[in-house]
């Protein structure tokens, strides 16, 4: 008895500091938000980053036109349920997919995606998540097209939802200002961000403008 209520009291205490570390470093950023992390893959795959890399510039030093597609890919998976790769799931004779949708008009790179995920696949079976290609291969089409280096976490689950009429949750491009606000706002984005990530509308490269947004 006394045995098991101390265990209880150290698994109770235990608890605490485990929780007071999730949210510390949940509230400070750092560490495990929502379970992701930097590191990641260090352990469990570590080429990882390095595979999607090679795969995203090989790819765009052929062609730079899917950087702009790259991008907006892991946009439109991020906006609609989160970021669970679910754009890349394909309709089937009982559902349409996200990807089926109007909105997705011009989404480009699914092959550079599926050359990763292969590679991926081949070195570390089942560990890297598609949710997390796509936001390492929008990373990295960020840094092609001269944008800055930026570090990101991972380890986002996928998804298995992938419905069209989920994808009404895009903004629309007939949306003002303060409805833009709004919609960005939802998930946490300042008007200040909605902004700087609508500068994915005017990406260049060597002078030529990649996005078309027509
Ligand atoms: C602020 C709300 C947004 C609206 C209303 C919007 C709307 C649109 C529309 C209508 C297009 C043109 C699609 C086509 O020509 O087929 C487009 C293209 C694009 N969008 Fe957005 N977008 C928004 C935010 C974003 C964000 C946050 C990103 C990424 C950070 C992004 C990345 C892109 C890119 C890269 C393209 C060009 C795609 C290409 O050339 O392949 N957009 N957007
Ligand atoms: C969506 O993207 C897929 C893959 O590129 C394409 O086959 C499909 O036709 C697209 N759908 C629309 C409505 O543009
Ligand atoms: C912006 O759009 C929303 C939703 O359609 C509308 O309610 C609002 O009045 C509009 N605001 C302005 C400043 O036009």
């Amino acid at each position: 008895m006394v045995y098991k209520s101390s265990m209880k009291k150290v698994m109770a205490s235990l608890l605490t500091v485990f929780l007071l570390i999730e949210v510390i470093s949940c509230g400070f950023g750092f560490g495990g938000n929502n379970g992701l992390n930097m590191n990641y893959y260090l352990m469990r795959c570590p080429f990882a980053e390095s595979v999607v890399k090679n795969i995203v510039n090989r790819a765009l030093q052929n062609d730079p036109t899917p950087a702009a597609g790259l991008i907006r890919m892991h946009f439109h998976d991020c906006f609609v349920e989160g970021c669970d790769g679910s754009i890349l799931i394909d309709s089937t004779k009982d559902n349409t997919a996200e990807k089926d949708s109007p909105a997705n008009l011009s989404l480009k790179g699914y092959e550079i995606i599926d050359e990763i995920k292969e590679e991926l696949e081949r070195q570390c079976p089942g560990v890297v998540s598609c949710a997390d290609v796509l936001a390492m291969a929008a990373r990295d089409a960020v840094f092609f097209a001269g944008g800055p280096v930026y570090d990101i976490s991972n380890g986002r689950k996928d998804g298995r939802r992938s419905k069209i009429q989920d994808t009404i949750n895009l903004p629309s491009p007939t949306f003002n200002a303060s409805e833009l606000i709004r919609q960005f706002g939802k998930r946490g984005f300042s008007a200040q961000e909605m902004v700087a990530l609508s500068g994915a509308h005017t990406l260049e490269w060597q002078g030529v403008l990649l996005s078309r947004t027509d």
